[in-house]
């Protein structure tokens, strides 16, 4: 009763709302970055209404936060001109920059970039709802992933920093743009999956069209004067508005090189379909995710406890990595629910700013409708949601909801729920979480919770050709962002760890030639010289 009474009161009333947190909002932003220049717009404009809701007349309706603009296909049209004419075939500015002067450039862009730390973590966390904590922390990861990207280039681009001699043929490696990079990241890490694309795109010379996402757009305002005054005209170009308007015309025309999304594999397939040439576009996509914990009978129980909740409920679920099923072997399966609904009800929950906060209002229009209805599906076919108040609505906060037992005739079964409803499932055989894995249309991840060395080697084997990483006794996560990150199936296309991203956004290139007298002495002159970029022994320190 307690619990449901502090449910319906989550919502403060504006006034309540601490003022810094509130500070210069509504944001009406109107800029957008084409060519080196903010342009103002003038034409119609989305409103953005943060998932947290303040208490009204009526209940309670969604704070407003601000608006930016919803561009026409011609704008976008516009930012494509511009990017192809910084790239210029290769022959730009930016693609033939020495690679030191380029990392200058981004350097200078995350000193930029700090200066306006506070207002983009407001942003960030009014928008999509991330607790404050967590959106001060995807600020500083965004910054820790530059700063390695710098560190990783510099590796890559010593070992490149020699000639190779094989078969009477001299010849340089070096790694090469490919072209215009069209960036769109996803609203659950707005600032940091668009900079893991982003970043890596830029530095390896390539030139960028950046839409943002529809959650997670205006705390890109702060950022369009440090991109322009920091980098050449053209380099990067940032678009607002439906995305259903403005990308597939960019695609149609054929001039995007790279795709690089983070979202869903629906619209990863349509928008590929509309590139008239398939063989000149590369896709880099981090997509949907099913993964499931499988908690064997001798795990860890209080561990395997706390990492699922983490795993299912870090920022409401709603992360591609978050465990969306769990396998628990029959024999514990009683105390694994007792203890993880003892552990959920601890959870605390309401406003992102306040302190220790875990649980927040959920993003996107019409979420706890859905996940309400991936509830009641469940609980017709035979779950019953164990947890007190599990599954209760208030607007747009969606309590979590402990659904048991599930099974294959549910839509939670497969459905990605990208929301705090925690489905568990019991089992006898190891067989069934390992068929879940090979019939998923995902293959992203897994975390096994055991003690047995010998359990977890023969699961090992079967598992690491369905996902592309196995969690031994933790939960499913990305970082660190050094390590390697795809998927397989409909997960993802391409990886993406820091020195993985500088490969997936360039192509190997090399000058060669014969090794005789004349061709020696051309290419020491050209190097001696530095007559030439690309066919440089120039090492960065
Ligand atoms: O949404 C997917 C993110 O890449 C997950 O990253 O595991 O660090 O939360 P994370």
């Amino acid at each position: 009763m307690a619990l449901l009474k502090k449910i319906t009161a989550i919502f403060p009333k504006q006034s309540d709302i601490p003022p810094p947190h509130i500070k210069d909002i509504p944001l009406h932003q109107t800029g957008y970055l084409i060519n080196g220049e903010i342009r103002h717009w003038d034409g119609p404009c989305q409103q953005v209404l943060s998932p947290v809701r303040v208490q009204s007349e009526n209940g309670s309706e969604p704070l407003k936060i601000g608006t930016y603009p919803r561009l026409a296909p011609n704008d976008a049209a516009a930012a494509l001109d511009a990017a192809a004419a910084a790239y210029d075939h290769g022959r730009g500015k930016w693609p033939t920059m020495p690679l030191i002067d380029r990392i200058r450039h981004i350097k200078q862009f995350v000193f930029g970039m700090l200066e306006h730390k506070q207002r983009i973590v407001q942003l960030l966390m009014l928008e999509i709802g991330k607790p404050l904590k967590d959106s001060v922390r995807e600020f500083d990861r965004t910054i820790n992933y530059i700063n390695e990207t710098i560190a990783a280039l510099k590796d890559l681009d010593r070992t490149a920093s020699r000639f190779s001699i094989h078969e009477g043929i001299i010849g340089q490696i070096r790694r090469g743009p490919l072209g215009v990079v069209l960036c769109m990241g996803p609203f659950n890490y707005p600032l940091n999956e668009t900079f893991t694309t982003l970043i890596p795109a830029l530095i390896m010379g390539n030139t960028v069209i950046l839409k943002p996402p529809k959650h997670g757009a205006l705390l890109y305002a702060p950022l369009l004067d440090v991109f322009r005054s920091v980098l050449p005209p053209g380099v990067v170009n940032i678009v607002y508005g439906d995305g259903r308007d403005i990308i597939p015309p960019l695609m149609e025309t054929g001039r995007i090189n790279v795709l690089a999304l983070i979202g869903s594999s629906r619209t990863a397939n349509a928008l590929k379909k509309c590139h008239p040439m398939p063989n000149r576009l590369r896709c880099i996509l981090g997509l949907e995710a099913k993964n499931p914990a499988i908690i064997l009978a001798d795990a860890d129980l209080d561990l395997a406890v706390s990492e699922s909740l983490l795993g299912c409920l870090s920022f409401n679920g709603q992360r591609c990595t978050a465990l969306k099923i769990l396998f628990v072997a029959a024999a514990v399966a009683e105390e694994f629910l007792e203890r993880l609904n003892k552990g959920l009800s601890a959870l605390p929950f309401g406003m992102p700013w306040q302190d220790g906060v875990e649980l927040t209002p959920v993003a996107e229009k019409g979420k706890t409708e859905y996940l309400r209805d991936l509830v009641s599906d469940a609980v017709a076919r035979g779950a019953t949601v164990l947890n007190e108040a599990g599954g209760t609505v208030n607007g747009s906060f969606f309590y979590p909801a402990v659904l048991y037992p599930v099974t294959d005739s549910m839509r939670i079964y497969h459905e990605e729920q990208f929301g705090p409803v925690i489905p568990v499932k019991a089992f006898d055989d190891i067989r069934e979480p390992i068929d879940y894995l090979i019939q998923s249309c995902y293959g992203q991840q897994v975390s096994i919770f055991g003690n047995d060395p010998q359990q977890i080697a023969d699961l090992i084997d079967p598992l690491v050709n369905q996902v592309c990483r196995l969690n031994i006794n933790s939960q499913c996560q990305r970082g660190p962002d050094t390590f390697p990150f795809t998927g397989r199936k409909d997960s993802a296309e391409g990886t993406l760890s820091v020195s993985d991203a500088l490969r997936a956004f360039s192509i190997r290139t090399l000058v060669a030639a014969k090794e005789t007298d004349t061709n020696k002495c051309i290419i020491t002159d050209i190097v001696r010289n530095q007559r030439s970029h690309f066919l440089s022994t120039d090492f960065i320190l």
